[in-house]
Parts: structure tokens; sequence; C-alpha cells
């Protein structure tokens, strides 16, 4: 009997702070949408070595409802809702130290036509190269997105959304994924899938 009560007692312990836990976002809030290591799971994207700076800026427009595309008003309206400062400062910094791993998602056979597009652009087609904003290595830079290695599926969707006229920004990626084609998007998508 002095046992069961015991457990009992430990139990209360262990799951009363809980509901006080709830009111402090940890990481762990994150992660079991953006997956183990923070590698992207389905439809939420790797956050795993993202620049600090953009997680920061997404997490502000969604905030704010700027970021309106279908699965932003689902899952990270509220998700960054009252989110302070100081937290996104946080969370950001956290998701930015983390490695990242390549999904490596995309069709093999379109990643050189979509790496020739990535650092040459389609001058032609007023297509710009990726490279001059994204850098060399797809790693971003400031508030502009690491794209290497990020999921085929993810990418080609974020395109596709702008071209419809989602997510409208003063940021160039409105008129840029405009000039894009489907084939063009699902080049660029396949060969950043792959970069390391
Ligand atoms: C219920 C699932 C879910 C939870 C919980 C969640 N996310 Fe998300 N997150 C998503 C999905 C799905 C997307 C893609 C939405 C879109 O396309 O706009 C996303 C997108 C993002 C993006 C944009 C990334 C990019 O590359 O543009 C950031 C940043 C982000 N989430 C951060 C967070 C942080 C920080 C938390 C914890 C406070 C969190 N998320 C909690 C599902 C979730
Ligand atoms: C003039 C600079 C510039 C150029 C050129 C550019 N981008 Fe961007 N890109 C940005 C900025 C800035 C953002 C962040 C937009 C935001 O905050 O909404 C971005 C965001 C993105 C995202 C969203 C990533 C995520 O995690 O959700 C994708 C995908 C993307 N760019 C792809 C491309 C591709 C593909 C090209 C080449 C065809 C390209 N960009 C050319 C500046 C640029």
């Amino acid at each position: 009997m002095k046992r069961i009560w015991l457990k009992l007692a430990i139990l209360t312990v262990l799951f009363l702070p809980a509901s006080s836990w709830a009111s402090e976002i940890s990481p762990r809030n994150c992660t079991w949408c953006h997956g183990t290591g923070a590698q992207g799971y389905a439809a939420a994207p790797r956050l795993a070595g993202q620049r600090a700076a953009y997680i920061a800026a997404q997490l502000r427009d969604y905030a704010a409802h700027i970021r309106d595309n279908p699965f932003s008003k689902q899952y990270m309206w509220g998700a960054a809702a009252n989110l302070r400062p100081d937290t996104v400062r946080d969370l950001a910094g956290y998701f930015a130290s983390l490695p990242p791993k390549a999904a490596q998602d995309g069709r093999r056979a379109l990643a050189e036509k979509g790496q020739a597009i990535y650092v040459q652009g389609i001058p032609d087609a007023n297509i710009v190269a990726c490279l001059a904003c994204h850098g060399p290595g797809g790693q971003g830079v400031r508030e502009i997105p690491r794209l290497g290695g990020m999921s085929y599926f993810y990418l080609k969707r974020r395109l596709e959304e702008w071209r419809q006229g989602y997510h409208s920004t003063p940021s160039p990626m409105p008129m840029v994924a405009n000039s894009l084609g489907t084939d063009e998007i699902e080049a660029l998508a396949s060969y950043l899938s792959f970069v390391k």
C-alpha cells in the first residue's frame, strides 16, 4: 500500500509541472513536425543549417500572416503566434546550428539541367542565376535562405506557390518564380535536393 502511494506521489510530481511547461517553447515543439534533428518531415521543411536571420524573418511573416500559403495557415500560423522576440532568436539560432543533411529526393536525370540554370540562369528567357543571391553552394547569406539539400517536394511547392500569388512580399522571389516554367522548377528542385 505504501509503495502505491509513493508511486502516485512520484507520478504527480512528474506530470503536474507538464502543464506549466506548455507556456515555454522548446525546440521539441517544432521537431515533432520538422523531424528528428530538424531534417524535415512530410510537408515540414528542414530547419537544420538554415540561416538564423531567415528563420526568424519567416516566423515573423507567419505571425503577421504575410506568409499565407495553404500549409502556412494550416500549420505555422498557430506555431508562430505569440512567440516572444527572444524565443524567436533562440529557436532560430538553435536550428541554424544543427548540421543539415541533403534530402536527395529529386530526379537525378534533371540535376545537370538544374545546376546549369542555378549557375547561369537562362538570359534569353529572363531567368536570373540563383547563385547570384543564394551563393555558389546554395548556402544562402544573411536573410537569403540556404537551398542546398532541401527537399525536392518542398522547393517545388514553394516556387509554384509564389507563381500562384502566395507570400507576396517585396522580396525578389515572386518575380523570380514567375519567370520559371514547370520544367525549370523541377530541374532546379532536383539539383538542389542533391547539393551537400
Ligand atoms: C504542426 C506541424 C508544425 C509545427 C508544430 C511547427 N511547424 Fe514549422 N512548418 C510546418 C510546415 C508544414 C511548414 C511549411 C509551411 C509553408 O509551406 O509555409 C513549416 C515551415 C516552417 C518554416 C519555414 C522554413 C522555410 O524554409 O521557409 C519555419 C522557419 C518553421 N516552420 C519554424 C518552426 C518553428 C521554430 C516551430 C516551433 C516553434 C515550428 N516550425 C513548428 C509544420 C510545423
Ligand atoms: C535577387 C536575389 C535572389 C535571386 C536571384 C534568387 N533568390 Fe530565391 N530568395 C531570395 C530571398 C531574399 C528569399 C527569401 C524570401 C522571403 O523572405 O520570402 C529567397 C527565397 C527562396 C526560396 C525559399 C526557400 C525556403 O526555405 O522556403 C526558394 C525555394 C528560392 N528562393 C529559390 C530560388 C531559385 C530557384 C532561384 C533562381 C531561379 C532564386 N531563388 C533566385 C533572393 C533571391
